[in-house]
């Protein structure tokens, strides 16, 4: 059995310029502290950093080179030295999400290809592109994470007034090269386990419309055709895993937000660890931790607590 290590986080909505909207608030020294948990845990054995999108909160370029200041370092070339994911030595794994599409940032059209451009090269599937990450290396790969962009193409893809702001769809085309790429993927040598990886959380419980991943159930149900067992995923800012509703032997499991802090989210980050034998996912151990502010304003750690039971 070996063992691949991996750090789940999302929903990072860094911005220049906040919208003040109730699920998207961020908190810069929450960031810095994030940056300083991944640089510590790389000492640590993980094998790869997994941003599940959201990286900013608008498709902005201000917010997006903000936020990349965070993950691959100072912006512009030769700025000022800026603590940085990418310093832990590992991979960064990413996929867009809905914010990072906006137009602007006080404008939800979605659409916008910014990210594309500000995330290139680690990023360079575009929009409604799909991208393999193999694990720990593209060596001798044990693990393909297989991330696919469900980002709205157009402000009327959505299902109502308003969706365009939080909703995602499962377009066929999109499931179609997830599909063709989880094929290629068990055919390398070494015949990798396969997981795969969105930033809208599928059949989550109780989610609102305005948050839905239109057509969902056509993702788990691929999912459950493939063989897939895990879909990750972010989006809600609440911690939750369990089985698809639709597809018991998919199970999803969704990260908190790691920087927005507001009542009723969770403010976490996770580390995965997969123990991977005869091309699959024999066991997934999460541990979650949480954002714990510290008596003086602007102070904080990440703290370990028990895993949720499944679902909120
Ligand atoms: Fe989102």
């Amino acid at each position: 059995m070996a063992r691949v290590r991996l750090l789940h986080l999302s929903d990072l909505h860094v911005a220049l310029r906040l919208l003040r909207m109730r699920s998207s608030r961020f908190e810069a020294h929450i960031h810095h502290e994030a940056v300083r948990f991944v640089l510590g845990l790389g000492q640590q054995g993980i094998d790869a950093v997994l941003l599940g999108g959201d990286l900013g909160n608008s498709g902005w370029k201000e917010d997006l080179d903000e936020a990349k200041k965070y993950v691959t370092g100072p912006w512009p070339p030769g700025g000022i030295a800026w603590p940085s994911m990418s310093q832990v030595g590992k991979p960064l794994l990413m996929l867009p999400g809905n914010h990072d599409r906006f137009v602007a940032p006080w404008l939800a059209t979605p659409g916008n290809r910014e990210f594309d451009r500000v995330f290139n090269p680690t990023w360079t599937s575009g929009r409604g592109g799909v991208q393999t990450f193999l694990l720990p290396g593209d060596d001798q790969p044990l693990l393909a994470l297989v991330c696919a962009d469900f980002t709205l193409a157009h402000e009327h893809d959505a299902s109502h007034h308003a969706g365009h702001w939080g909703q995602g769809r499962v377009y066929p085309a999109v499931l179609k090269k997830l599909v063709a790429e989880t094929v290629r993927c068990r055919a390398l040598p070494t015949a990798p386990a396969v997981a795969w990886v969105v930033h809208f959380a599928p059949e989550f419980p109780n989610l609102s419309s305005t948050l839905q991943l239109i057509d969902e159930h056509d993702l788990t149900k691929a999912a459950a055709q493939n063989g897939i067992k895990y879909i990750f995923c972010g989006h809600t800012h609440i911690v939750g895993h369990g089985p698809s509703p639709t597809q018991p032997a998919v199970t999803i499991v969704c990260a908190g937000s790691v920087s927005c802090v507001n009542s009723g989210i969770d403010t976490s980050l996770h580390v995965l660890d997969f123990d991977v034998d005869a091309g699959q996912i024999q066991r997934l151990a999460r541990l979650d931790f949480y954002w714990q502010p510290g008596a003086t304003p602007g102070t904080g750690t990440f703290v370990q607590k028990h895993s949720k039971p499944p679902w909120p």
